[in-house]
């Protein structure tokens, strides 16, 4: 018996435990000869979940990147962190154990049967996966045949940086050029709502998993180094935003029709404020911070005092679901749109908000809004695939963007006020100049043929994204099929339990 099993026999819980599922393996010492920790199977899910979000492709510490056996093998900085049949001498053992510093990882502690695991492996001469390529596990990062839709894009406050929303990742761009500066992983699903602190310090990307949890992932936007991830929405968050000015708390609003407050520094929760009685979409803070505004899918419009976290008014105007609201950078309007398709903008008192301007804007359910800094332009994104830009004061239509290849869910205003990010559901992120309206550059192109992006390969992604049940989901807005199932939602809509998909799912499927 190698020194290997004997260490595996001593670890023996933890080794039987995820051997468990191989009959032969549950008693190690039995057949040495012919099972050993792979790989793949065993070594790679540890790395995963402890190691990878720094140790990815995209700017990995130590230069070591973790992603595959051979990624491992070369190592970083200080070459080979491993040792075949030497677990004790291997780097990569000393800093999980604390004997080299500074330990692996930082923070965290590895659970004993997983470090077991992986000096079992390295133990037994560090192998390569046994299974052939064809065979593997798909590994962390599956090589997408498919764009993943861009549902957020947010500039950092000095403007040199663009980010991008992903699948478990966020993007950072150069928004003149498009050149990629940083890919940040970490997030353990798809990220809706990118957003910087107004300070600039901090990079936020909100998601998680549909019908299970709410996650925010933080990172120190200087280094994207990974700070923090809170878990606790008990659905996925769709917005995230920091508080003005110095962005000490983060505000959350999800599915499970909360909005949470957040205290940036430590990643407690502050505050659960719980009076919508549907899924809440958009969040919003008052230039000053001191009031959150939020929009839901109960049709109303919420503004909180943030000290307090007590709700101070309600606009019920919306006569249906609110998904984009954004404050007069003034502070003294707050404008909101949804799946009505109208611009609402309400005048701010003290205490209350008085609808002062209303407008049927878009053709579909207006998804996003957003005020230029000089709060002299507004720019809106729907559904019937259309960017519009807005003159403010004249409360007209100034002018409609190029048409979109697909459509537009993601909308950021440059903070010099000259140009306008759009992002799509086909994955392409496009500038344009706010004063002409003009395309600058396309900064992501789309991933598949525009032929492809909409319809049954859309709503096909669509589904399995976001796990929605099956139904007669095809069609086009508008189609017998779209109408028929709108109905039907309609009719689900409030029954307890009745899960109602996100926005721009929404506009295809109600
Ligand atoms: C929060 C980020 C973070 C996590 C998570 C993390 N590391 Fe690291 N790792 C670092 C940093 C930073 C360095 C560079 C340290 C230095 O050189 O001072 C590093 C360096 C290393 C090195 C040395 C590379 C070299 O050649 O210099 C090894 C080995 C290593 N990490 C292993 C691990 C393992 C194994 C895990 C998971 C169990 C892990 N790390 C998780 C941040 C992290």
């Amino acid at each position: 018996m190698t020194k290997a099993w004997r260490a595996g026999a001593l670890f023996g819980g933890g080794l039987v435990l995820l051997y468990a599922a191989v009959p032969v393996l549950a008693r190690p010492a039995a057949a040495p000869a012919t099972v050993r920790p792979d790989f793949d199977r065993d070594v790679m899910p540890v790395l995963q979940e402890h190691c990878l979000s720094c140790h990815g492709t995209s700017d990995p510490e130590g230069d070591l990147v973790m992603e595959s056996y051979e990624d491992l093998m070369k190592g970083g900085t200080h070459g080979p962190p491993v040792a075949p049949g030497r677990s004790e001498e291997s780097r990569l053992v000393m800093m999980v154990e604390g004997r080299t510093k500074p330990k692996m990882p930082p923070k965290r502690e590895l659970a004993p049967e997983a470090l077991s695991l992986i000096k079992a492996w390295i133990d037994a001469g560090a192998e390569p996966p046994a299974a052939t390529a064809a065979t593997r596990i798909p590994d962390i990062k599956p090589r997408l045949a498919r764009p993943s839709p861009v549902y957020s894009v947010a500039f950092s406050p000095d403007g040199r940086q663009l980010a991008v929303a992903g699948h478990k990742e966020v993007r950072v761009l150069d928004p003149t050029t498009g050149r990629r500066l940083r890919t940040l992983s970490g997030p353990s699903d798809l990220v809706r709502s990118v957003t910087f602190s107004p300070d600039g310090k901090w990079l936020a990307a909100a998601g998680g998993i549909p019908a299970r949890s709410g996650e925010i992932v933080l990172w120190d936007a200087a280094t994207g180094t990974r700070v923090r991830t809170i878990k606790g929405h008990r659905d996925y968050v769709y917005q995230a935003a920091f508080s003005p000015p110095g962005g000490l708390l983060l505000a959350t609003s999800s599915y499970d029709k909360s909005i949470r407050l957040w205290d940036v520094a430590s990643g407690i929760e502050q505050a659960t404020l719980r009076e919508h009685t549907d899924a809440v979409f958009p969040v919003a803070f008052s230039p000053d911070g001191k009031w959150l505004a939020s929009g839901a899918g109960d049709r109303t419009v919420k503004v909180w005092d943030v000290s307090t976290g007590r709700r101070l008014f309600t606009l019920s105007d919306s006569l249906d679901t609110v998904y984009a609201l954004a404050f007069h950078p003034s502070g003294r309007q707050l404008s909101a749109a949804g799946a009505d398709k109208m611009i609402r903008t309400w005048d701010l008192t003290g205490q209350d908000g008085t609808l002062a301007f209303s407008t049927i804007a878009h053709e579909d359910a207006i998804v996003q809004l957003a005020y230029s800094a000089d709060g002299r332009r507004m720019v809106t994104a729907a559904a019937d695939r259309r960017v519009k830009v807005w003159d403010v004061e004249k409360r007209t239509e100034l002018r409609v963007l190029p048409a979109q290849s697909d459509w537009p869910t993601a909308l950021a205003l440059a903070p010099d006020g000259q140009s306008v990010a759009v992002g799509r559901y086909d994955g392409s992120v496009s500038l344009y100049d706010l004063a002409s309206g003009r395309l600058q550059v396309d900064l992501l192109k789309p991933a598949t043929p525009a032929a492809q992006t909409a319809g049954a390969y859309a709503a096909k992604q669509r589904a399995e994204r976001d796990s929605l049940p099956p139904g007669p989901r095809s069609g086009p807005p508008g189609s017998a099929a779209a109408n028929s199932l709108r109905r039907r939602e309609r009719r689900e809509r409030g029954s307890k339990g009745a899960r109602r998909s996100a926005p721009l799912l929404d506009r295809r499927s109600r």
